[in-house]
């Protein structure tokens, strides 16, 4: 089951039972870093599975034990990059590139300024130029769509290396309708898949109601 929101038919609500629940365990404040990370990793395949619905297939012949038919496989001349932005997407590449096992794994390394709450970049493994952006689709992994800042940025930049935006998907557990905004400003045609949409941002730019800082809940780093 998934919800596109009104005014808004690109953004892809997973309201899934089984990403409910899973939700549920992330957001509460007693699950382990153990739960949280195995609530995301089962969260993970549901969204993917989500924001893959339409990659394009082609036929195939294969020799089953009993005779020839005809099958689908992804389109071969597709090249799929997974773009998990540190640290806190590191745990959805996995698992996304469990489900994708031909995609090459680009790390854009972003950390978020406390004051201004802009990224700072301290890492990008994306090539000068793709062989063939046309032929390119990408999928941003950032467990949280918070300002929207960082994944502006992120978004900016396979933009700016020709890849067409109708080829750009960003994957969220949570997202801010501050952050959908003003990605919306910028890109009204980018796919977005998610869990939930929540309520609004604090003053400091957490998720409300959320579930706290993602890296921090995943890496095990929680300051009591
Ligand atoms: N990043 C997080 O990890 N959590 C938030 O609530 C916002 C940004």
């Amino acid at each position: 089951m998934t919800t596109t929101l009104v005014n808004d038919p690109n953004t892809i609500v997973c309201e899934h039972p089984l990403c409910q629940q899973n939700l549920t365990i992330i957001r509460d404040k007693n699950s382990s870093s153990e739960l949280f990370r195995n609530a995301v990793r089962r969260l993970t395949y549901l969204l993917l599975y989500t924001a893959t619905q339409d990659l394009e297939t082609e036929e195939v012949t294969t020799v089953t034990p009993m005779t020839e038919c005809k099958t689908q496989v992804l389109k071969k001349d597709v090249k799929i990059i997974l773009a998990p932005i540190l640290r806190a997407g590191l745990i959805f590449s996995d698992i996304a590139s469990e489900v994708l096992p031909t995609a090459s794994i680009r790390h854009i390394g972003m950390y978020r300024d406390e004051k201004s709450l802009k990224p700072v970049w301290y890492y990008d493994k994306t090539p000068i130029m793709f062989d063939d952006p046309q032929k390119t689709i990408v999928f941003i992994l950032d467990p949280m769509i918070a300002t929207g800042n960082s994944a502006l940025d992120c978004i900016k930049l396979f933009a700016s290396k020709r890849i067409p935006v109708k080829n750009i998907r960003f994957v969220s557990l949570i997202a801010a309708p501050e952050g959908l905004s003003k990605i919306r400003k910028n890109f009204p045609d980018l796919k977005i898949t998610t869990a939930h949409v929540d309520e609004t941002l604090s003053k400091t730019g957490y998720i409300i109601p959320g579930l706290g800082d993602a890296g921090d809940r995943i890496f095990n780093t929680v300051e009591n």
